[in-house]
């Protein structure tokens, strides 16, 4: 059980990589979009975190309070995914701090995880 765990925390991570990863390669890029790179990460991060929110493979408790921010946090990227997705599909471009937002929330997110 704990294997399994462990599984599902290296894909939650990986999730995590691929939001802040495709979105790095944009800010390199100079472009303010959002991909379906982001969107594959930021689903990964949320269904593998659902799955690690249940207390089963575990020999510590968990921080509801540290979860419950998390999946807000999340869920203000996945709004921020899909309105600038929406937007750019009737405009060129999106808002530059919409794009930002996606990058710095990604950060509080994995900051929150490791910090508190
Ligand atoms: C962009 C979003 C997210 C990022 C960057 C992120 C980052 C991380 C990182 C780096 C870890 C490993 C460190 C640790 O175990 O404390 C982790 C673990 C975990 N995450 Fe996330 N996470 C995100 C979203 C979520 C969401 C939405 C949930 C739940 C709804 C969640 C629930 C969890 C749980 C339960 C663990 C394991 C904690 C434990 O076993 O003590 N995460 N996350």
């Amino acid at each position: 059980m704990e294997t399994v765990r462990g599984i599902i925390v290296l894909l939650h991570l990986v999730g995590f990589a691929l939001l802040l990863g495709s979105w790095a390669v944009e800010a390199f890029k100079r472009r303010a979009r959002i991909t379906a790179m982001m969107q594959w990460g930021m689903t990964t991060a949320l269904v593998t975190g659902l799955a690690l929110a249940a207390p089963w493979g575990l020999e510590h408790e968990l921080n509801y309070m540290k979860i419950g921010i998390k999946l807000v946090v999340l869920l203000v990227i996945a709004a921020l995914l899909g309105v600038g997705g929406a937007r750019q599909r009737r405009t060129v471009s999106i808002p530059v701090t919409l794009f930002w937002s996606v990058g710095v929330l990604t950060i509080v997110n994995a900051a929150i995880a490791v910090l508190v």
